[in-house]
């Protein structure tokens, strides 16, 4: 089952969501992803500071390349999960309806690369991660 995490950017928020998930998949029963709805970071690793959480609450991550996310990933994936309404709406609009895209909490998760809220970002993405396993885990 592909899971993919969808942001604005793919360095904070998705990254973030994408590695928590992989924690909880203890028996890697996902194969998870993440991607942006813009190529403005494209190439980039994950922003320092939500590495840095990360890396706080020993959570592994591997080499990050930030991309917008392709038609063919769209498509591919088995769940398509969104940080704000926002990222549903940009989604259709570019692809199309897929009825399994899914918001990942009910209040949308603040942009921390504006906020610079990443320990309130990081503990919102980790519960929502925990309760998202629990539902398709
Ligand atoms: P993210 O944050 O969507 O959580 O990765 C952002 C990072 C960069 C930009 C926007 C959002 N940007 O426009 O460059």
């Amino acid at each position: 089952m592909k899971v993919m995490f969808v942001c604005l950017g793919n360095i904070c928020r998705s990254p973030m969501a994408q590695y928590i998930f992989q924690s909880l998949d203890v028996h890697n029963k996902f194969d998870v992803s993440s991607s942006g709805l813009s190529n403005e970071e494209y190439g980039n690793d994950i922003y320092p500071p939500a590495k840095e959480i990360l890396y706080k609450n020993n959570i592994k991550i591997d080499n990050h390349f930030a991309h917008k996310i392709t038609k063919e990933e769209f498509d591919e994936s088995d769940y398509i999960i969104v940080l704000e309404d926002y990222h549903k709406d940009r989604l259709i609009t570019m692809f199309g309806d897929k009825k399994n895209i899914i918001k990942l909490t009910e209040n949308d998760i603040e942009d921390p690369w504006y906020t610079n809220n990443f320990e309130k970002v990081y503990n919102e993405i980790y519960e929502g991660c925990k309760r998202l396993y629990e539902k398709i885990g």
